[in-house]
C-alpha cells in the first residue's frame, strides 16, 4: 500500500477504505505534490516541534540596540574585539540564508510527510526572521552592509564553510537525484547531516559563543539578546533534524551501512576543521575569555555530542565544555527581564544540553 494511500489514478469516490491509515505514513517518497493529510498524526514529535517553535516567536526590532550603538561608536571595544564581531555577522548574515534556501529548494520536496512538512514551514519563516536580525543589526550599528553580506567572498575562511554547504545542496537539486534508491537516500541524509547537525548544530554553536560572551560581559547586549533567540530557535531546529535524520533511517536502516557511517564522520571531521580554522580567523589574538585553543575543544566537544545523538560513537574525546556557562544561557526564564514585556512565562525548555553541547541527546523536553 502507498504510503500517501493515493495513486496517480482518479480515487474512487465511494471508496472509503482508501483514507489514510497513519501507519502506512512515511518520511520520504510519498507523493511530493499532494494535500497535506496532516491528521491522523504518525510522527507526534514533528508536529511538538511546530507547536513549540510557533510558541517562541519573536522579532529582531522588538529589542533595543541603543547600547549597542552607543558601545560601538565608543572607545571601550578592541580592535581584536570589533573583528570578531564582524566576521562573526559576516558569517552569520549570509549563513541563515543559506539555511532557508535548504529548506525550499532541497528537503520540502523530498521530505513527502505532512507532520514534518508543517514544521519546515515554521522553521523556513524562523530562518527568515533570523535573516531579517543582521539586516537590523547592520543597519543598527551603521556597519557597511556591503562589506558583511558580501565576507564570504572576502573571507576565505567563511567562504570555505558556506561552499561546504552550498556543495550539500546542489547534490540535492540535480535533476537526476531521487531518493527512489539507497544512494539517493544517504546523498539526502548527508544533506540532512550537513546542516541540522553541522550547520546549525556545529557552525552556529560556536558563533552564538562568540557574541554571547559580550553580553556576558555586559557589552553589546541587544545582538546578545538575539543571539539567545536565536539559539532558542537552533536548538529546536537541531533536535527535529536529529529526529528527522533518525527516523528516515529508522525507516530505511539498509542505507546505515559501516561505509555510509564512515563518510558521515569524515564529513563531521572536515566541518570540524573548517570550524577551527574559522575561530583561528576570528580570533588571531584571543579576546577576553576566548582563544582557539577553547574553541578547538568547544567545537569537538559538541561534535562529540551530535554523533551521540545519531548513535554513533564520541570520537573527539574533550569532556568537558570549555565555555560552561552556554548551558545557562538556555534557561531564558531565569533572564531577568528578558522580552517580559510579552512574554510572561517561557515554554519550558528541557534541551539545555545543546547550547552546552553537554549531557545527553534527548529531546526530553518533548515529552515533559
Ligand atoms: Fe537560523
Ligand atoms: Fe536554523
Amino acid at each position: 500500500m502507498s504510503c500517501c494511500n493515493v495513486g496517480d489514478q482518479r480515487p474512487d469516490f465511494h471508496d472509503l477504505g482508501k483514507r489514510i491509515n497513519p501507519e502506512n505514513k512515511r518520511l520520504i517518497n510519498c507523493k511530493a505534490v499532494d494535500v497535506n493529510q496532516l491528521m491522523p498524526l504518525k510522527y507526534h514529535w514533528a508536529w511538538e516541534f511546530y507547536l513549540k517553535g510557533c510558541a517562541n516567536n519573536w522579532m529582531p526590532t522588538e529589542v533595543s540596540m541603543q547600547r549597542d550603538i552607543e558601545i560601538w561608536k565608543s572607545n571601550r571595544l578592541t580592535a581584536d574585539e570589533r573583528r570578531m564581531i564582524m566576521r562573526n555577522l559576516g558569517f552569520f548574515s549570509t549563513a541563515e540564508s543559506l539555511v532557508g534556501n535548504n529548506i525550499v529548494l532541497a528537503i520540502f520536496r523530498h521530505v513527502t510527510n505532512p507532520e514534518a512538512r508543517q514544521y519546515l514551514l515554521r522553521q523556513a519563516f524562523e530562518e527568515a526572521v533570523h535573516t531579517h536580525t543582521f539586516h537590523y543589526i547592520v543597519e543598527s550599528l551603521g556597519l557597511d552592509e556591503r562589506e558583511v553580506f558580501n565576507m564570504y567572498h572576502e573571507v576565505n575562511s567563511i567562504y570555505e564553510k558556506d561552499e561546504f554547504e552550498m556543495k550539500l545542496t546542489q547534490d540535492i537539486m540535480d535533476p537526476n537525484f531521487s531518493t527512489a534508491t539507497d544512494d539517493g537516500i544517504r546523498t539526502f541524509i548527508k544533506n540532512l547531516i550537513g546542516f541540522y547537525v553541522i550547520m546549525e548544530g556545529i557552525f552556529f554553536y560556536s558563533g552564538f559563543v562568540m557574541i554571547l560572551s559580550f553580553k556576558n560581559r555586559a557589552l553589546m547586549t541587544g545582538i546578545g539578546e538575539q543571539f539567545e533567540y536565536i539559539l532558542r530557535d537552533e536548538s529546536i531546529h537541531l533536535s527535529f533534524g536529529i529526529e528527522l535524520i533518525n527516523n528516515i533511517i529508522n525507516e530505511n536502516p539498509q542505507v546505515w551501512t559501516d561505509e555510509f557511517q564512515q563518510e558521515i564522520l569524515e564529513l563531521i571531521d572536515h566541518a570540524v576543521e573548517l570550524e577551527i580554522a574559522y575561530a583561528q580567523d576570528c580570533l588571531p589574538n584571543g579576546i577576553i575569555g576566548l582563544n582557539v585553543g577553547m574553541f578547538r575543544d568547544y567545537v569537538q566537544y559538541i561534535a562529540d555530542r551530535r554523533l551521540v545523538r545519531l548513535g554513533l560513537k564520541p570520537r573527539y574525546g574533550v569532556e568537558e565544555s570549555p565555555f560552561p556557562w552556554m548551558a545557562k544561557v538556555m534557561d531564558l526564564k531565569k533572564e531577568k527581564n528578558f522580552f517580559e514585556s510579552r512574554v510572561t512565562e517561557y515554554q519550558p525548555l528541557g534541551f539545555e544540553s545543546d547550547s552546552a553541547g553537554g549531557g545527553n541527546s534527548s529531546d526530553d523536553w518533548l515529552s515533559s
